[in-house]
């Protein structure tokens, strides 16, 4: 473990200590891929926090970052510990957040999600994303007393998904996110069950249609990441769902709320039978919605879809005072103003720098994403991440905006990365990257842990 001084005179070893720990006690060392500090700055990532509120994030030794990653893998975008969503929050727990009878605020957020998605007539609640697709999946085989689903993007860690990865080595690798998902542990009889296609590839669609005639049960793809869907895609999923008789499911886990209020399907005219939400609609409390057609949605009572704390109540809460205040506050116009601000910090620092970047996604300002052309680019990136933490921001890159990105904190923003950015380029040109890296390069996907 490398403890240092960073250049503001401060200690960063408290966390790694911690995660040193964590890493014998908990296989991977973190519940979520995407949280480990590997994926960011391996030895030198704060790791932990005390204290989160808006874009500011407090380690362990209390010190200050703001936080330009994905805020939270996207799950809070009024930004942390927003006052509103807490207020109603910690007033359902004073009244009680769990009891023997069900809570109103789940009929409440059932309503106001069909209102927002005026297709959809029915709803289930789960609590994550990743349980919820399994919902919307298990829903579409019941309905179509069928087994096959053609998926593509990622879509969490359940059976049903990497399934897909028995079938081929690396089905779900290049144009998925996450390439190397290992499936041990899915039953291998599971083969088949789920095959992969590349977003935008309508002739793969077709061809897996065809292949799998009468036995396909479900279409399931999220209708926007970063690019815009090229015109006709979404028509075809709609158009070859029909012809099959297979579920149409759209997955907003991700999407949802960064283009507009609701799915980001509802900027392209198709509708599908299911549509999936979590993470953004809780603003870091746990739910997960599925909601669908009546038609589709009554297949849930052929099969078994029940838990416990499906039916506690801050969840449902937390969505109803997210989804309220985002609407009220323009929280989709915000989240886009702050993204297209930080692609322009990047592109003009780039510049100025005289350091070769690609910016993504224009489609999609509030998932910004940022390249160095390099013969290392992992490497870049990664010394990129140790200039701005030593500059008090996590930022490796990879910034999914929040509404607490505000104009000021954008301008902040704007001097340290041109101040970064200086430096990089010239330790780029000095052909110093590795030599100026406290410790190993970031990884980049899926790598199994070993304690150290
Ligand atoms: C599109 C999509 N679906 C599903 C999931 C899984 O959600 P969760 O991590 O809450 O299980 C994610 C998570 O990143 C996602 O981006």
């Amino acid at each position: 473990m490398l403890s240092h001084k960073s250049d503001r005179g401060i200690s960063v070893g408290t966390g790694q200590d911690l995660y040193r720990r964590a890493k014998r006690l908990i296989p991977g060392g973190t519940q979520l891929l995407s949280k480990r500090p590997e994926m960011f700055l391996p030895d030198q990532w704060p790791a932990y926090y005390r204290r989160a509120k808006g874009a500011s994030v407090w380690d362990l030794d209390d010190i200050h970052y703001t936080d330009m990653t994905t805020s939270a893998v996207g799950s809070c975008p009024l930004g942390f510990a927003d006052d509103d969503v807490n207020t109603a929050v910690v007033d359902a727990i004073g009244a009680g957040s769990m009891s023997t009878l069900n809570c109103p605020e789940e009929v409440e957020l059932a309503e106001l999600l069909c209102e927002l998605h005026p297709w959809a007539q029915m709803c289930r609640f789960a609590r994550t994303g990743g349980e919820s697709m399994a919902i919307a999946v298990r829903i579409a085989r019941a309905r179509t007393k069928r087994s096959v689903v053609a998926v593509c993007g990622y879509h969490g860690w359940s059976d049903w998904y990497l399934a897909a990865n028995h079938a081929d080595a690396d089905a779900l690798g290049e144009g998925m996110l996450l390439p190397g998902l290992d499936p041990g542990g899915v039953p291998r009889e599971l083969a088949g069950t789920t095959v992969a296609f590349k977003h935008n590839d309508i002739d793969a669609l077709h061809a897996i249609a065809s292949q799998h005639a009468g036995a396909l049960a479900a279409i399931v793809c999220e209708p926007q990441r970063g690019e815009r869907p090229t015109p006709g895609f979404l028509e075809a999923t709609r158009e070859i769902a029909d012809q099959t008789g297979a579920v149409l499911i759209f997955d907003e886990v991700s999407a949802a709320l960064r283009l507009t209020h609701g799915g980001v399907h509802l900027l392209y005219d198709v509708e599908p039978d299911i549509a999936v939400f979590a993470k953004a609609i809780g603003n870091g409390f746990p739910i997960g919605a599925v909601i669908g057609t009546a038609d589709v949605m009554e297949a849930a009572q052929t099969t078994f879809i029940s838990s416990t704390y499906w039916t506690e109540r801050i969840g449902p809460t937390a969505a109803l005072a997210t989804l309220r205040k985002f609407a009220r506050i323009g929280g989709a116009e915000r989240l886009t103003d702050a993204g297209r601000r930080v692609q322009a910090i990047w592109r003009a620092a780039g510049e100025a720098a005289g350091l070769q970047v690609r910016v993504g996604h224009p489609d999609m300002p509030a998932f910004s994403h940022l390249e160095f052309d390099h013969p290392a680019p992992q490497a870049v990136r990664t010394l990129y991440c140790q200039l701005m933490l030593e500059r008090g921001y996590l930022d490796n890159g990879n910034c999914y905006s929040t509404c607490a990105h505000t104009p000021e904190i954008l301008s902040h923003y704007e001097e340290v990365v041109s101040d970064a950015f200086a430096r990089l380029s010239e330790i780029v040109r000095a052909g110093r990257v590795i030599d100026e890296l406290r410790g190993p390069v970031a990884h980049t996907g899926f790598a199994r842990l070993t304690p150290s």
